[in-house]
Order: C-alpha cells, then sequence, then structure tokens
C-alpha cells in the first residue's frame, strides 16, 4: 500500500534532523536550579513575542491550562469556557480535581461573545459558586481551528475585568491565529490575563509549552509547576527544540492552512461528506460524514491509509502539519472519496 497519510493530529510531527541538531547543540543547566540558559532565553523571547512581562516552560499544554487554573482560581471558584474547550473537554477533569473549579460553558461551538457571557455570569449569591475566571481557545481546536474574532476577545476582556474576572487564553495554537490572521502573536493576547503556548502542535518540536503573563502570575505559577512534578532538569534540550520551531517553523504555518483548505475542497464535492470550506481558516478540517457513523468512516478510511479522528457521532477532523505535503492532502482526499 501507498505510505499512511496522517491526518489525526498537529501533534503527530517527527522533530526534524535540523531540530534535533539544535536540540544537541542546546547548552544545558538544572532548569530547576533556574541555571539553564536555553530555557530562559525560550522564556524571555516567549514572554516577549506573546506581549507579557514573563513565562514559565512547562511540558505540555494540559499543564499550562492547569497551572493557569490553578494560579488565577481559588477552590469552588466559576470559570467560563467555550464550549469543547481543551481544559473542559480533554485535560480529564483535572480542572475539578486539582484546583477544584466548576466549568460553566458560554454560548454553542466554542467561540462566543461579550454578551453571552454577560448572559451566562450570575449575581453573586451564596448559592452560586464565585465568577472568577473566562478561559478563550484560540484557534479553537474542536471547532475546527475557528479563529477567535479579535473584536469579542477584546469585548470579553473588558466585560470580565469590569466584573472582576481574570482572562486566560488557551493558545495552543496561536501561532497559527497570528499567521492565519497576519496580527502578532503579542496583539492577540494584549487584551488577556494570561496564555498559554504550545511548541509540540504545528510548530513540530517534541515536547513543550509556556505558560504567559505577568510577573507576579508567572512567580506564583512557578510554585504550582512544581506542586505538579513539572519541574525539569536539563530541560535546555527541550527549549532548544522550541526555539528552532519558532526561527523555523511559524511562517511555514500557511502552508498547512493552505493544505487544509486544499483538503476541504476536494472533500466538500464527494458525495456522502459536508465540509464547508469557507469555515476553514486553520489548519483544521471537520466535516461530517452522513453514509457511516463517524468511527466507521474513520475505520474504512485508515484501511486506504489515511488517519483521520472521530470527534463524535458524525463529525471527523483532519489536521493538516509539518509532515503533511499538498500532494499528500490530494491523494488523501483521492482516497477518502473511494470510501
Ligand atoms: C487547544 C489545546 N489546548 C491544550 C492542549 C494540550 O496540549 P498537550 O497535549 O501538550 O497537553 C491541546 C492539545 O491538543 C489543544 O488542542
Amino acid at each position: 500500500m501507498n505510505p499512511i497519510i496522517d491526518l489525526r493530529s498537529d501533534t503527530l510531527t517527527q522533530p526534524t534532523a535540523a531540530m534535533r541538531s539544535a536540540m544537541a547543540q542546546a547548552p544545558v543547566g538544572d532548569d530547576v536550579w533556574g541555571e539553564d540558559p536555553t530555557v530562559a532565553q525560550l522564556q524571555e523571547r516567549s514572554a516577549d513575542l506573546l506581549g507579557k512581562p514573563a513565562a514559565l516552560f512547562v511540558p505540555s499544554g494540559t499543564m499550562a491550562n492547569q497551572i493557569a487554573l490553578l494560579t488565577h482560581c481559588d477552590r469552588a471558584d466559576e470559570v467560563f469556557v467555550g464550549e469543547g474547550n481543551h481544559s473542559l473537554y480533554y485535560e480529564s477533569g483535572a480542572g475539578p480535581a486539582w484546583a477544584g473549579v466548576t466549568f460553566t460553558v458560554v454560548g454553542r461551538h466554542g467561540l462566543f461573545t461579550a454578551e453571552q457571557l454577560v448572559d451566562t455570569i450570575r449575581p453573586h449569591d451564596q448559592h452560586f459558586p464565585r465568577p472568577r475566571l473566562v478561559t478563550i481557545e484560540n484557534t479553537h481546536n474542536r471547532s475546527g481551528g475557528r479563529v477567535f474574532p479579535q473584536s469579542d476577545v477584546a469585548a470579553i476582556a473588558e466585560a470580565a475585568h469590569s466584573r472582576g474576572l481574570s482572562l486566560h487564553l488557551d493558545g495552543a495554537r496561536v501561532w497559527n491565529a497570528s499567521v492565519a490572521t497576519g496580527t502578532p502573536p503579542a496583539t492577540l493576547c494584549g487584551p488577556v490575563d494570561s496564555v498559554s503556548a504550545c511548541f509540540s502542535k504545528g510548530l513540530g518540536a517534541p515536547v513543550g509549552s509556556v505558560l504567559a503573563g505577568d510577573r507576579d502570575f508567572v512567580a506564583r505559577a512557578h510554585r504550582y509547576r512544581k506542586m505538579l512534578g513539572g519541574g525539569m532538569r536539563q530541560a535546555g534540550i527541550l527549549a532548544g527544540a522550541c526555539l528552532y520551531a519558532l526561527d523555523h517553523h511559524v511562517a511555514r504555518l500557511a502552508d498547512d492552512h493552505d493544505n487544509a483548505r486544499r483538503l476541504a475542497r476536494a472533500l466538500s464535492v464527494v458525495d456522502g461528506l459536508r465540509c464547508e470550506p469557507t469555515l476553514v481558516e486553520t489548519n483544521i478540517v471537520v466535516f461530517e460524514v452522513t453514509t457511516h457513523s463517524a468511527a466507521d468512516f474513520v475505520g474504512l478510511a485508515a484501511k486506504r491509509g489515511v488517519k483521520l479522528a472521530a470527534l463524535d457521532q458524525t463529525r471527523v477532523r483532519a489536521v493538516t502539519h509539518l509532515d503533511v505535503s499538498a500532494a499528500d492532502v490530494g491523494e488523501a482526499a483521492q482516497r477518502l472519496s473511494k470510501i
């Protein structure tokens, strides 16, 4: 059979030879002792890029989001999230378990407006959890890599701040949002109090995320990282891959976005699939299957050498990334059209 085309996630990328070489050459020290120069460099550079005074290197986006909850909230506080947000949907119930927070969903399909947020916030009353934090996701994974409109981010920040709530951005793919809109990450993050950003998604690093915010926030986050076992030793080997990714793999995200649109256009004319190319803004294509369950379709696709992920009963996700070419998406669409 022809080589497998793996469109399950942009986390599946293999570190390139040049990235491995950058990792091998990175100067290192014990980062728990604050002595790893490459981690320090990555933290400074990330803080700068994200427009925040400080940043903390952590092993994963999940840990960054969990530390954000712990740092912003007290137990039993209420956190407002979009439908399907990663911290609600994909973090194994960690928010309620570790930070003790209650999640309340705002709006439908992940993105929401300030008006929807305001309508969802209940008045102060002893019966209700204390409203404390709003979390938005940009780009939004389960909604198909949608970019959160910046005017909504600004209005949500205003609504949150005027009610004493903080705003956290899960920016695992903020780099994609930046490339898709031509807006610097620092501008996208301007209205938010904290941001988590990943190097191990479209940027192709094997490990690593940062959590950025003001200096006091990051100092408190540092303690939670230690409590969760996220203090790493000669982590410059990993930070070196992330620095390499920032230098070499950001601008090329535009190729992934082009490939995603190419795939969506090809799938939109296949009988039995519903795919709307105009909804594809970044590297994620979500389409509906009308002839099979999503799980059955994913199984049949795998037999034809195309790996996909079922999102629910009917919806399937395909993600383009560093290891997927324009020719691969053409070939993938061909194979899928034969099911
Ligand atoms: C939007 C979003 N946030 C956070 C994460 C968690 O990242 P990690 O897998 O590094 O824990 C992911 C993972 O795919 C994600 O899509």
